[in-house]
Order: C-alpha cells, then sequence, then structure tokens
C-alpha cells in the first residue's frame, strides 16, 4: 500500500465505542506498525464520556491487547501510536460542545481532517451541521459514514439530505466494510488484470452465481438494533448487493472512483424488482433456534437477551436475484446470508455452463463436473478454478475427475500481512481516494430494490422458517436454486 504521508487528523465520533475498539484502532495501529502514517498524524477519540488522554490511551491499550495481541511486545510502535493518542468530550446533540475540536487544534496547519461517525445514523446530521457551524467542513475535511444508512429509501434520502447540507458529495465516504476485503479487491484484478476470464463472463458461458456470507454468531447482545434490522437491511442491502456488483458490472475504463461507481450504479439499476407475489418463489426468511456450534449448544434468537417472541425478523435470508441487461439475462445470481450457521465463511461462486458437447461419452464420464471459479473471502483467502482432469495410471483409461487449482493468497505472497478491510479503506479516506466507497446513487438503487421485497413480505402472515443452530438455514433455502435445476456450491 502507498503511504498516508500528508498530515491528518483522525477524529472518531464513537470513539469509545466497539466498533473503535474492535476494528478502527487497531486498524489504525496495523497502519502506524506498516510506516503507513505520516509522522504528526493525530488521531482523536470524541465521545460523551468524559475522560482523559490517558484514560482513553489506557483504554486503547486494553483493546489492542484484546484484538492485536502481538502488539504487547512490540513497545516502540506503542509508544509512538500512544503519542497520536487524544480525546475530547462531545455530546454530539450539543453543538457548543464542537468548539473543543478547535481548542484541541483540529485541522490546524492547513492539515486534512476526517471525521469518521461510527455513531448511530439518527447523529449524523447534527453531528455534520454542528461541525460546519465550527468551519469543520471545509474542502480539505471529510466524514466517513458507517452503516447502516437508514433502514429504508425513505430514511436514507433524510439521512443523506441532513449530511448533504454541510459536506459535497466528494467529501462523503460511505463505508462498506467488504468492499476492503483482499479478495474481494482481488476479484477486480482477477476480471480486469486477466485476458483469461472477461470472454467467459457473461451468460453465454455463466450458468449461474452464487453469493453465500455464513455467519457463526448469533445476534450477540445487539437484539435491540438488529431486531430492527435483520439480515435483508443488515448483510444484502449493503455487503452481499456490493458484491454482486463487482461480479455484474462492465468493465470500468479506468480504475477510479467514478468509474467504478457508474458501473456499480447501472447493475443495481438493473436488478428485476421483487414484488408481490414473486418474493415468495424468489425468497427464503428464516430465524434461528437453539443448536450446536463447533460442539456448543447454543442459544436460538428467541432466547437472546431482550428478545421479543412476536418478532418477525429474520436471521436468515437467501434470493434468487436476475439483473436484466444483455450480459445477464437468464443467469441467476443466488445470495444467502445468515447467523448461527453451520460455518463462519464467505464465498462467490462462478458456475460456467456445461460443455456443448462431451466427447468422453463412456460410463465413468456421464457427470462431467462444470468448471467452477470459487473466489473465498474468509475465514481463509484463496481463489480456485475447478477443472476436469484424466485420473492418472496407465489402466485408468480416459477417467476424468474434478481437480482444483488452488490460488492461496497467504502461500503466494507468504511474507505480506493480509491488511484488514478497514486498514485498506481507512487509508483511502486519509489519502481521498474513494473508489472503494459507495456514492449514494448506489445506496439509493439499492434500497430501492431491498424496499421492494421488505413490502412484499410484510403483505404476508407467513412467519420466517424456523431452522436450527448449526444447519445451513432453512430447508427452503436448500429447495431455492433446486427449482431452477441448480444446486448450492458445498462448503
Ligand atoms: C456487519 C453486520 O456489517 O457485518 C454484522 O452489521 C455482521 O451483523 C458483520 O456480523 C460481518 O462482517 P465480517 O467482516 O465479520 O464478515
Amino acid at each position: 500500500m502507498k503511504a498516508s504521508l500528508k498530515a491528518c487528523d483522525v477524529v472518531i465520533f464513537g470513539g469509545g465505542g466497539d466498533l473503535a475498539m474492535r476494528k478502527l484502532l487497531p486498524a489504525l495501529y496495523h497502519l502506524d506498525m506498516d510506516g503507513l502514517l505520516a509522522p504528526t498524524t493525530r488521531i482523536i477519540g470524541a465521545s460523551r464520556r468524559d475522560m482523559s488522554a490517558k484514560d482513553y490511551q489506557d483504554k486503547v491499550r486494553a483493546a489492542l491487547d484484546e484484538f492485536v495481541p502481538a502488539s504487547k511486545e512490540d513497545t516502540t510502535i506503542w509508544s509512538r501510536f500512544k503519542e497520536r493518542l487524544s480525546y475530547v468530550s462531545v455530546n454530539a446533540q450539543e453543538e457548543s460542545d464542537f468548539a473543543r475540536f478547535n481548542e484541541h487544534g483540529v485541522g490546524d496547519d492547513e492539515r486534512d481532517v476526517v471525521f469518521y461517525l461510527a455513531t448511530s445514523p439518527d447523529l449524523f446530521g447534527s453531528i455534520c451541521s454542528s461541525l460546519a457551524k465550527f468551519k469543520l467542513n471545509q474542502a480539505r475535511m471529510r466524514v466517513v459514514l458507517e452503516k447502516p444508512l437508514g433502514r429504508d429509501l425513505a430514511s436514507s434520502h433524510a439521512i443523506n439530505n441532513e449530511v448533504l447540507q454541510n459536506f459535497q458529495e466528494s467529501q462523503i465516504f460511505r463505508i462498506d466494510h467488504y468492499l476492503g476485503k483482499e479478495t474481494v479487491q482481488n476479484l477486480l484484478a482477477i476480471r480486469f488484470g486477466n485476458t483469461l476470464f472477461e470472454p467467459l463472463w457473461s451468460s453465454a458461458h455463466i450458468d449461474n452465481v452464487q453469493i453465500t456470507v455464513s455467519e457463526t454468531v448469533g445476534v450477540e447482545g445487539r437484539w435491540g438494533y438488529y431486531n430492527k434490522a435483520g439480515a435483508l437491511r443488515d448483510m444484502v442491502q449493503n455487503h452481499l448487493v456490493q458484491l454482486l456488483c463487482l461480479v455484474a458490472m462492465e468493465p470500468p475504463s479506468r480504475m477510479d472512483s467514478t468509474s467504478v461507481r457508474d458501473e456499480k450504479i447501472k447493475v443495481l439499476k438493473a436488478l428485476r424488482p421483487i414484488e408481490g407475489a414473486n418474493a415468495y418463489t424468489k425468497t427464503v426468511r428464516g430465524q434461528y433456534a437453539k443448536g450446536m456450534i463447533d460442539g456448543k449448544d447454543v442459544k436460538g434468537f428467541f432466547d437472546e437477551e431482550d428478545s421479543n417472541p412476536e418478532s418477525r425478523t429474520e436471521t436468515f435470508v437467501a434470493l434468487r436475484a436476475d439483473v436484466d441487461n444483455w450480459r445477464w439475462a437468464g443467469v441467476p445470481f443466488y445470495l444467502r446470508t445468515g447467523k448461527r450457521l453451520g460455518q463462519r465463511y464467505s464465498e462467490i461462486v462462478i458456475q460456467f455452463k456445461a460443455l456443448p458437447h462431451s466427447i468422453f461419452n463412456d460410463e465413468s464420464n456421464r457427470e462431467l463436473q462444470r468448471n467452477q471459479l470459487v473466489i473465498r473471502l474468509q475465514p481463509e483467502e484463496k481463489i480456485s478454478l475447478t477443472v476436469m482432469n484424466k485420473v492418472p495410471g496407465a489402466s485408468e483409461g480416459m477417467n476424468l475427475q474434478p481437480v482444483d487449482l488452488n490460488l492461496s493468497l497467504t502461500e503466494a505472497f507468504n511474507d505480506k500481512r493480509s491488511p484488514e478491510a478497514y486498514e485498506r479503506l481507512l487509508l483511502d479516506v486519509m489519502r481521498d481516494d474513494a473508489t472503494l466507497f459507495m456514492h449514494y446513487g448506489e445506496v439509493e438503487a439499492a434500497w430501492k430494490w431491498v424496499d421492494g421485497i421488505m413490502a412484499a413480505w410484510a403483505q404476508t402472515s407467513e412467519r420466517p422458517k424456523e431452522y436450527a443452530s448449526g444447519s445451513w438455514g432453512p430447508a427452503a433455502s436448500m429447495a431455492l436454486p433446486i427449482k431452477d435445476g441448480r444446486n448450492w456450491h458445498d462448503y
């Protein structure tokens, strides 16, 4: 990664919160460790709590002990990192509190400033207007907005308009951390850095695309938030739809924010609406019941703290999406995601079509497996291409079997630490590069599509289907591609 040698101030609203401690500060620490922060770059935590800079540094130290255990040994980097850390106590709804940023010298010396809003989206508008009152919205200042950006099209419009009153679109960085994952960026490299795949990348050769983001965790003390969101809003509207866009978009003319985002918007606008009765045949919703994961008993959704037995919020969703354009006509995109499933993994599967004619038509070769490109995002980062191969041995005749050509990124680049998604994205904001961030047009088009599904679900009296924790979701999800004569790729 190219360094961000320009000094800047990174102000984290919600600076003492879970996201800051688990992800943002570990990511900034790693950037510092890799020499990617300018020597005078500062990090300022901001939240309501009264805390001294020393208290904040201690809190960050404890978080690093937990989330970057190796950092305990490296006292040199910690002493440098600690010097960067300070804290400002601000009530986001108290405009006058924002004067403290000026007293603190935020943005002095013409330096760039990144305001990272890791707070509830209800506060985005008021934070931005208070920043503007104190001239903290100049062109060299940017805001990063964490998801969820609203809970439907109308609320996302309202939030966006409030932010736009004080910041220009070019200063707004809407983050989707999936776009910072290494393998997701590698998908762009695979598609547009090789001659091999692009000629095959269409309905002429691809039968279907599958995107799975499977989690073993439950709602984990977030019942209140999650019950208002559900898997469709929490995961599909952003992460899965963004992955779909990268698979389906046309080659952008260059790798810059406008070109990439324009192509993604075209895909989103081409998504066929799933509305009315279609929602019954094209989507499956589920809620996890108790079960077993990794040999341990785990609770059901309704046994979680603060749960409400009336909830219809889905913790699992599977659906068939169609992209109505020339390239993808007739190619289903199957998406699924859920909590408390059997394995934690995320992958994109490109399933190629069957051979037009097989010359290997004896008994042993009746079922020739189709080529498959599997892009695994996590837990391991790897790309594999399944090809048919002759089984070695003179007595085997022409017996063919599928073999995986594996590209393990960890093995291929074994001296390189694979950065966390937030590292790449934070560095990009500091460098003012919005290519891996979402334009409002993308958020808007994704909400339009998701609102249609939500509206159809709201009209049914049917409850989400129960599935055992540790399973692969409701049986109906398995049946979704089977109805079209296809199957989910096995883990
Ligand atoms: C977040 C969701 O955006 O992504 C969480 O709100 C989810 O519910 C998380 O667990 C998954 O991210 P990752 O990177 O762990 O796959």
